[in-house]
């Protein structure tokens, strides 16, 4: 028997990264047979604002992926979403059911009615999963079919995202002559590669530093329960850098990823740096800083980057539950200092997250860049009932047409 193929693409605003994976048809877990990966182009924190340069850079990875994995074209990939402004809403409705047994159809009913009433505010439902059912008021019914009653009500929770950001990617992925199979709001793909068994089952949050942004995901009783972000990650604290020190963008990454720290006061052994510095009249001449001149720029963005998260955190009212363990991951969560600072601002279990339950990832792409990626594989390997998913129903007809085709043609 042939094992599976699945494609993803992780759009981010610093890279496009494709991963095809063989799906072990015994273990059932992803093997990554090609990667393909590069810099960002025509994105700005995740939205398409280059068509062209988007539509180049994705044909780039996704060749590369092709190449490395024997030469096959993919034709479907499972992609993530940041852009159009990504909300979790946590809705409450009802039907009436005239006092007869609830069937299936009935929930489905219930669930269309949530769901419909972020469509008809031109937003594109991602993901939509029951908390929890009442019947006539009565709350905290896990199943309700077969009960009786003469309302059904439904808590949810509903991740929804403007449509016209969607359409765009959409529309760049056909012209590379991919089908979008699926959409995955990206920090809860990063959650499903970063958290273990438990942190999912008892409730955590996983944090995904990226480039442009920082994204937030909630997770328990293997749910994900709450999604949100914050336009602001790694590429801020390069240009900090880059404004603080005088120094070019890629000189200001380099000092960052090879000597930047976000915790000051802790001791380094080579206390002096070497900076290249743009003087007045243009020329760039190299000058000597103490180290700790680097860490006390870094040190206040991460600072205010965690500060907003936990806003968000407290917001949603997660604080004293699942937000009381946190795993960081993206490629920013790799700089120095990042756990400890993360403890010192949440004052809590935080541990730093990389990719897990994928084979066949290189060194270099099993890093925490990659874990966005690497949830998008799950989430396209495991069945609807592993990912604890409910079956989501289509769009109401004719309102999104453009994606709501290809979303019919794959549920
Ligand atoms: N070793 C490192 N130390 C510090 N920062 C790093 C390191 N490696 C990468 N980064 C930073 O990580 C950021 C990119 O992270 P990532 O690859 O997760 O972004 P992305 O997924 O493309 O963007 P986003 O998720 O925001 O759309 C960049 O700002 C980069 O400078
Ligand atoms: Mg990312």
């Amino acid at each position: 028997m042939r094992d599976k193929i699945v494609a993803i693409l992780d759009v981010g605003s610093s890279k496009i990264c494709c991963f095809i994976a063989e799906i072990d048809a015994e273990s059932n877990r992803p093997r990554v047979i090609g990667i393909g990966h590069r810099e960002s182009r025509g994105l700005n924190l995740g939205t398409v604002v280059d068509m062209e340069e988007t539509e180049n850079a994705i044909r780039t990875a996704v060749d590369a992926a092709e190449k490395m994995a024997g030469g096959d074209p993919i034709d479907n990939v499972t992609v993530n979403l940041s852009a159009g402004d990504p909300k979790s809403t946590q809705l409450c409705v009802e039907v009436s059911v005239s006092g007869h047994e609830i069937s299936d159809n009935d929930i489905e009913r219930v669930l269309d009615l949530g769901r419909h009433y972020l469509e008809d505010q031109e937003r594109f439902v991602i993901h939509s999963r029951p908390t929890s059912f009442s019947i006539d008021g009565v709350g905290g019914v896990r199943d309700p079919k077969g009960m009786f009653g003469e309302k059904l009500g439904v808590e949810m929770h509903v991740t929804s995202a403007s449509v016209s950001p969607l359409r765009n990617l959409q529309s760049c992925l056909n012209r590379c002559h991919l089908n979008m199979v699926d959409i995955v709001f990206s920090p809860y793909a990063s959650g499903l590669s970063t958290l273990v068994a438990d942190e999912l089952e008892l409730g955590s949050i996983c944090i995904d530093m990226g480039g442009g942004i920082t994204s937030i995901a909630a997770f328990k009783d293997n749910e994900f329960i709450y999604g949100d972000m914050i336009p602001f990650g790694g590429h801020h604290v390069t240009r900090d850098i880059a404004q603080g020190l005088s120094t070019p963008m890629a000189a200001a990454e380099r000092l960052k990823t090879l000597f930047g720290n976000c915790l000051s006061g802790v001791s380094t052994v080579r206390n002096r740096i070497d900076v290249t510095q743009i003087g007045d009249s243009g020329q760039e001449s190299v000058t000597t800083i103490p180290r700790r001149m680097l860490t006390s720029i870094i040190e206040p963005r991460v600072e205010e980057i965690f500060e907003l998260v936990r806003d968000k955190i407290i917001e949603a009212g997660l604080e004293n539950t699942v937000g009381r363990r946190l795993i960081i991951t993206g490629g920013a969560s790799q700089l120095g200092g990042v756990e400890e600072l993360a403890k010192k601002t949440f004052k809590c279990g935080v541990r730093l997250g990389r990719p897990l339950n994928v084979d066949g990832l290189a060194d270099t792409t099993a890093g925490a860049g990659f874990s966005t990626g690497a949830g998008l594989l799950l989430y396209a390997t495991l069945k609807p009932e592993e990912l604890h998913f409910m079956k989501q129903t289509k769009p109401k007809q004719g309102v999104f047409e453009g994606i709501s085709s290809w979303f019919k043609e794959n549920f």
